[in-house]
């Protein structure tokens, strides 16, 4: 009844109003997430799962197992964990990042484990250095598996050096999109010619929504999340397949520096070096959406498919609840 009852109330509704009157408009949105979901999302899930339980059983294919890797942001962290993860003989690393010291100490321990690297000090915000190392990188050593990981927390009451948190939109989007961006196009546009490869870019939970305590970082990340999408599709052809890392909360030089722009429930956070595990399995089986903790990934998800007013509602909570317990200030 309800099936034949609620579409007609919308078509009057839009017929008489030219669109839906928006007191209306959030139980519509509500309504049609959960007919979307009844009737096409979960029938789709059920046969892809069949399908690829079909391949679990019966792929023959082996496990992608690149030898040469390119990592941004390799100097602490994720990068860091993934550079060890995937250190073993015959593996060449590239390791990029600004801290030449920290990057040193990465290699010697990736060296320690057989691997060859090569230090890439590199601001990524630069975009013409930035994209002659790679270059550079790429002819003596074709790239097979691109991460681009390097980013940086924006908090929004952070000043970035002398620039006032206001005014500081450009240095992170630099960073945070630009710089990625760049990496990601100048790898792929060699993988192109040589018809093979696997970018891999690191998004984050933050891009599914939205807490007002890291403002430009939450846009940043949801435009990474969806150019990977759209160059999931783009990159097929050519046999370059894409992931979007999505990790959670992961204790890292970002997350546990005093000050940052959530409350630290110790709980709460998981090791960079189980999500590189994580990563280096699903990467194997070239897995698009690689997202740990994976019941943090699955509630931000779902929050993200909310009517748009009840989104409003879950960043004004969590921008009060980070302000009174985290003392810290969202807007100055
Ligand atoms: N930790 C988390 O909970 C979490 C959650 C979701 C997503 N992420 C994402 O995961 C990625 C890695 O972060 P992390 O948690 O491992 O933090 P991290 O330990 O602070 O590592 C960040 C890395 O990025 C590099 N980097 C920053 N700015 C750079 C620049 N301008 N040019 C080149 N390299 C730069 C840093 O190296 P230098 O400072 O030496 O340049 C460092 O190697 C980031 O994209 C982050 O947004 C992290």
């Amino acid at each position: 009844m309800l099936l034949i009852v609620i579409p007609i109330i919308i078509l009057l509704l839009h017929h008489y109003f030219n669109t839906i009157p928006p007191i209306f408009q959030t139980i519509f949105q509500a309504i049609s997430v959960i007919f979307a979901n009844i009737f096409f999302a979960i029938p789709i899930s059920i046969i892809l799962f069949i399908r690829d339980l079909g391949t679990v059983f019966f792929n023959k294919e082996k496990p992608v197992d690149p030898k040469i890797i390119l990592i941004t942001g390799a100097s602490s962290g994720i990068g860091a964990s993934l550079a060890k993860e995937y250190a073993k003989p015959g593996v060449i690393l590239g390791l990029l990042a600004r801290s030449e010291d920290k990057l040193k100490k990465v290699a010697e321990q990736c060296i320690e484990k057989g691997a060859k690297c090569e230090i890439l000090k590199i601001d990524i915000s630069n975009i013409e250095s930035l994209n002659k190392a790679l270059e550079d990188f790429d002819d003596k050593y074709p790239i097979e598996l691109l991460f681009a990981n390097a980013g940086q927390l924006a908090a929004t009451r952070d000043n970035y050096g002398e620039v006032a948190w206001e005014d500081a939109y450009r240095p992170y989007i630099d960073v945070n999109y630009v710089g990625n961006i760049a990496s990601v196009m100048t790898v792929y546009k060699r993988m192109k010619e040589r018809k093979r490869g696997q970018i891999a870019i690191t998004s984050s939970i933050a891009g599914w929504i939205s807490t007002p305590t890291t403002a430009f970082y939450n846009s940043m990340k949801s435009a990474l999340n969806s150019f990977a999408r759209d160059l999931f599709y783009i990159a097929k052809p050519y046999n370059i397949h894409v992931s979007l890392i999505v990790p959670g909360l992961i204790e890292t030089e970002m997350t546990a520096k005093p000050g940052q722009p959530f409350p630290h429930t110790a709980s709460l956070y998981e090791s960079a070096d189980n999500l590189a595990k994580i990563i280096k399995y699903q990467l194997s089986c070239n897995v698009f959406h690689i997202g740990w903790p994976y019941f943090q990934n699955l509630i931000n998800f779902t929050l993200a498919t909310y009517p748009i007013r009840i989104q409003l509602l879950i960043s004004n909570l969590m921008g009060n609840y980070v302000t009174k317990n985290g003392k810290n200030i969202v807007l100055t």
